[in-house]
């Protein structure tokens, strides 16, 4: 029977949680797609000790990425270890070999994307990153999958799980910025250092993703409007409070005749709106389009179980890839594939 064997990069909070999943449904995968799942290797840094990890779930521990990318036998590379570098050059060198890619790396992938899905397609492999927005939303396949026969015409998303709790603490709470900003750090929601997060920054990161999924269009940062929240004081949430809004981090990426307008910043929305009910931590997208209408899609932006299980969700359609011996992917990207190996046989 056939097997996709993988390499794991990082064996942090997110990696932990796919080695998890993974064993829990281990089975269930194997009936529903017909491919064995393993991970069989993971790169672990210098000095880190995962081999308690190791033992327990069954696949060998390196530092040694080189060796890794060389091994002949893994079909897939997971990226968890973030940021840009070297996660570029360890994806660039796995797509090179070869190998299928899975990351969560919004960072990169906002920053990247474009190159690094040109070079997945002249390898014939694939490169999937569900989980590099809105964690466990599935939010990319489904744009992929059922909103292509749909006309998009407008996206909202609260896509920053750190600021929506602040905001939400300041709203509710009245807490002040300073306040609501350190119980988000006391939680683990917001990074010791936080500027990405309460700048836009991040929020910026998956709206390009987004956009470039939603309308098909080559969106970068630099076409992006950017404004967090930085100047907000708990006076101004208290002020929309009183006439019936709340202050909301909002990603919009909204089409005006053939174009789209894509900006992330502080946004009044009314009490009556869906969107007005995404709390806390909690991430959520709001579609407006042609066909469906309106759709909201509501869950958490990150945290290991959710995130992980979006991660295997990129492996599990490169099992079905593999059981139908495509050996082109199905394209996970805004430039769908001009054809399939199979189809030209
Ligand atoms: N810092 C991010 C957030 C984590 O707060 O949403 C998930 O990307």
């Amino acid at each position: 029977s056939k097997t996709l064997r993988i390499g794991l990069l990082g064996l942090g909070v997110v990696g932990g949680g796919v080695v998890q999943v993974l064993a829990k449904e281990k089975e269930k995968l194997q009936k529903q797609t017909g491919v064995a799942i393993s991970i069989d290797k993971a790169l672990v840094r210098p000095g880190e000790d995962k081999s308690a990890m190791a033992a327990k779930y069954g696949f060998t521990l390196t530092t040694d990425f080189d060796a890794l990318v060389e091994d002949e036998s893994l079909d897939v590379i997971i990226e968890l270890i973030g940021k840009v570098h070297p996660a570029k050059e360890f994806i660039e060198a796995a797509l090179r070999h070869g190998k299928h890619v899975v990351t969560a790396n919004k960072d990169l992938i906002a920053q990247h994307g474009v190159s690094l899905n040109a070079l997945a397609k002249e390898n014939k492999v694939s490169l999937f990153y569900e989980a590099s927005v809105a964690g466990g939303i599935p939010i990319l396949r489904t744009l992929t999958n059922n909103y292509l026969a749909d006309e998009i015409t407008d996206v909202m998303g609260i896509v920053n799980g750190t600021t929506n709790y602040m905001l939400t603490k300041m709203f509710e709470e009245h807490l002040s910025y300073q306040a609501a900003l350190e119980k988000a750090q006391a939680l683990g929601f917001a990074e010791s250092d936080p500027t990405n997060d309460v700048d836009g920054i991040d929020a910026a990161y998956k709206m390009v993703i987004l956009s470039q999924f939603a309308y098909g269009m080559d969106v970068t940062m630099d076409d992006l409007e950017i404004e967090g929240i930085r100047s907000l004081t708990e006076l101004d949430v208290y002020a929309a409070k009183e006439l019936g809004y709340e202050i909301k981090l909002i990603g919009r990426a909204k089409k005006y005749d053939q174009q789209i307008a894509v900006s992330v910043g502080p946004t009044l929305v009314h009490a009556s709106h869906p969107i007005a009910s995404i709390k806390n931590e909690f991430n959520g997208i709001f579609i407006e389009s042609s066909g469906i209408h309106q759709s909201m899609f509501y869950g958490p932006g990150a945290g290991a179980l959710p995130t992980a299980t979006s991660v295997l969700s990129d492996v599990v359609a490169i099992a079905k890839n593999k059981a139908l011996k495509l050996e082109a992917p199905l394209f996970n990207q805004f430039s769908l594939p001009t054809a399939l190996a199979n189809d030209e046989q």
